[in-house]
C-alpha cells in the first residue's frame, strides 16, 4: 500500500515535470529525446497489464513457476504439467485481483489473500486418494498428551474443522513437508499444542 502510494506520487511528479518541461521553450532538444523516451517507457510500464488466464504468468510469478519443476518442491513438482489456472480457477477474482497490477509490479504476491484453492479443486483429481486408509499410520500430528489424530479423519466434533483446506497440509509452493505444513495448521487454533481447548477455556 505505502509503495504504490509513494510511486504514484512519483509518477505524479515526473507528469508535472513532463508539462513544466514541455511547456518551457529553454529547455535544450539534446536532452528533450531521451526524456520523452523515457516518458513513454515508463507510460508503459504503468500500464494495467489486462490480466486473463492466458497472461503470462512467469514474469511475475517466479518462485511459483518454477516450483512446478525444481525437485525441491516435490508436490509441486507432481503437477507440473498443470496450467496455473487450474488450480487457481477464480478468474474473476483473479481479474480483481489484478486489475491494478502494472507491467513493472513483478514481485507477484507471498500468499493467496483474496482467493482459495478449494477441498473440491483438489478432489476433482485425488478423490480416490483422500481416503482415511491412506494415511491410517500417519503419527506426525500426536498432541503434548500423545493424542495421535489421522489427518485425513479430523474429528467432525468442531465445525472449525471444516475450515481447513487440503492445501494447508499439502503446501504446493512451499519446500515445507506435508507433516510441517500439517503441524503448523493444527497450532494455528490448538496454540497450546493440546488437541482440546476445554480443559483451559469455557
Ligand atoms: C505483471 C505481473 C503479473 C502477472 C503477469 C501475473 N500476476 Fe498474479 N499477481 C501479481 C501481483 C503484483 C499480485 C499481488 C496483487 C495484490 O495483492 O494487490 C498478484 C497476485 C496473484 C495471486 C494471489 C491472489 C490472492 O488470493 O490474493 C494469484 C493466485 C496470482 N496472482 C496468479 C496469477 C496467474 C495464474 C497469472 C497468469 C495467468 C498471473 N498471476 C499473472 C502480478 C502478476
Ligand atoms: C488435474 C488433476 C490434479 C489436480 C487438480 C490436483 N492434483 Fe495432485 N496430483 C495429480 C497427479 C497427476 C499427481 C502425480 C501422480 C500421483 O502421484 O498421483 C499428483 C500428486 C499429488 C500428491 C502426491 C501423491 C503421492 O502419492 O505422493 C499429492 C499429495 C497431491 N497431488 C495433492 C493435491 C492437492 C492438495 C491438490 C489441490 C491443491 C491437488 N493435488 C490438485 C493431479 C492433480
Ligand atoms: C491435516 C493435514 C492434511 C489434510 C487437511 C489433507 N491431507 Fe492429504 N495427507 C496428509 C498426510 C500427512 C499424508 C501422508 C503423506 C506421506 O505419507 O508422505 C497425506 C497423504 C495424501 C495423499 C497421498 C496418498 C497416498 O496414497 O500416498 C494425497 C493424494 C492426499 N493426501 C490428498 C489430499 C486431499 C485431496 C486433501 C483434501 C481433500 C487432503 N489430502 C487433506 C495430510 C493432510
Ligand atoms: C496443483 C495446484 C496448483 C497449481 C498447478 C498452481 N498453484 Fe499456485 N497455489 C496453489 C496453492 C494450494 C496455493 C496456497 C499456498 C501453497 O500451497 O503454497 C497457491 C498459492 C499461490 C500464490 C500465492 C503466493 C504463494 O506462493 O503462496 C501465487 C501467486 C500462485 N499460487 C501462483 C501460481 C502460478 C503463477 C502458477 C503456475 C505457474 C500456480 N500458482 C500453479 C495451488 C496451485
Ligand atoms: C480453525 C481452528 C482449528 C484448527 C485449525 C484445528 N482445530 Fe482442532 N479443534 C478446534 C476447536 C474449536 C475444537 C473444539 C474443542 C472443544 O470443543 O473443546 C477442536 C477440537 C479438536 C479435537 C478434540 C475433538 C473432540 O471432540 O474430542 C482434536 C483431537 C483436534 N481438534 C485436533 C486437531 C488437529 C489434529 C488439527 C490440525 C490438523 C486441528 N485440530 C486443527 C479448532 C481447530
Ligand atoms: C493448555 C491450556 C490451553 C489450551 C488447551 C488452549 N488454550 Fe487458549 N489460551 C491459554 C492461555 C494460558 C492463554 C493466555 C490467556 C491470556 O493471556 O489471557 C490462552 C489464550 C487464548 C486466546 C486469546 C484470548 C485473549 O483474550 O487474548 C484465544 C482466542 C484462545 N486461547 C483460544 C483457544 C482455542 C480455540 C483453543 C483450542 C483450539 C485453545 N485456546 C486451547 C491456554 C490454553
Amino acid at each position: 500500500m505505502k509503495k504504490k502510494l509513494t510511486l504514484g506520487i512519483v509518477v505524479a511528479m515526473l507528469m508535472i515535470l513532463g508539462i513544466c518541461a514541455c511547456g518551457s521553450p529553454q529547455v535544450q532538444s539534446s536532452s528533450d529525446a531521451p526524456s520523452a523516451q523515457s516518458d513513454a517507457s515508463a507510460a508503459a510500464s504503468d500500464q494495467p497489464i489486462n490480466w486473463s488466464p492466458d497472461t503470462d504468468c512467469s514474469m511475475c510469478h517466479a518462485t511459483e513457476h518454477s516450483s512446478l519443476t525444481d525437485a525441491a518442491y516435490l508436490l509441486a513438482n507432481g503437477h507440473s504439467d498443470m496450467q496455473c489456472t487450474e488450480c487457481h480457477t477464480d478468474t474473476g477474482t483473479l481479474t480483481d485481483v489484478h486489475s491494478k497490477v502494472t507491467a513493472s509490479d513483478t514481485k507477484g504476491a507471498k500468499r493467496l489473500k483474496k482467493t482459495e484453492v478449494a477441498k473440491e479443486t483438489c478432489l476433482s483429481c485425488h478423490e480416490a486418494d483422500y481416503t482415511p486408509e491412506a494415511t491410517a499410520s500417519v503419527t506426525a500430528l500426536t498432541d503434548s498428551e500423545g493424542t495421535t489424530v489421522n489427518p485425513h479423519d479430523l474429528p467432525t466434533t468442531s465445525p472449525d474443522h471444516e475450515t481447513i483446506l487440503c492445501a494447508d497440509c499439502h503446501t504446493m509452493h512451499s519446500t515445507d513437508t506435508v507433516e510441517e505444513s500439517a503441524q503448523s495448521t493444527c497450532l494455528g487454533c490448538h496454540h497450546a499444542g493440546v488437541y482440546e481447548c476445554g480443559t483451559c477455556h469455557d
